[in-house]
């Protein structure tokens, strides 16, 4: 299941979006979803997110075929998703950086919505997002400003 709609369904739509013409892809992953190049193989959080059918191994393949098919793409990767409202500053960081964290569905929504807005600062980029209670309050423009495209 997870590799149907992370990976096949994923390159269906860059399929698609290259019929279309569409050349933005905003596409939602996962903090982690790198964890076992970045040593955090035996991360709580890794290995129960693997244990629901690889859906890590299959968000990562998905995010390899956005890189490779030249599409103009954002990807995010929350920390894990709350129905919460809010409840602090978003923080942004480069691809690999954090291994723990929330963040509310809002939020991220807010994010990914601002990629499209703001495609000269995150383009091209993997940003990882979560909520920090005491982060400071920045425009997400300026964080992805402050991300390398890779
Ligand atoms: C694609 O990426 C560049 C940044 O490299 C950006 O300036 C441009 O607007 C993007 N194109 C679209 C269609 O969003």
């Amino acid at each position: 299941m997870p590799l149907q709609v992370d990976n096949l369904g994923t390159v269906n739509l860059v399929e698609a979006c290259r019929k279309a013409g569409v050349t933005r892809f905003i596409l939602v992953s996962s903090i982690l979803v790198n964890g076992a190049a970045m040593g955090q193989l035996l991360n709580p959080a890794y290995i129960v997110l693997n244990l629901f059918g690889l859906v890590l191994v299959a968000k990562l393949q998905a995010e390899k075929y956005i890189r490779g098919s030249g599409i103009n793409y954002t990807i995010v990767r929350p920390g894990g998703l709350t129905e919460q409202p809010p409840t602090g500053n978003i923080v942004m960081e480069p691809e690999d950086t954090l291994y723990e964290g929330s963040i509310s569905r809002d939020q991220v929504a807010e994010v990914a919505v601002e990629a499209l807005l703001c495609p000269e600062e995150s383009s091209y980029k993997v940003v990882e997002i979560v909520t920090g209670a005491d982060a400071p309050s920045r425009l997400l423009k300026d964080m992805f400003a402050s991300v390398k495209q890779k």
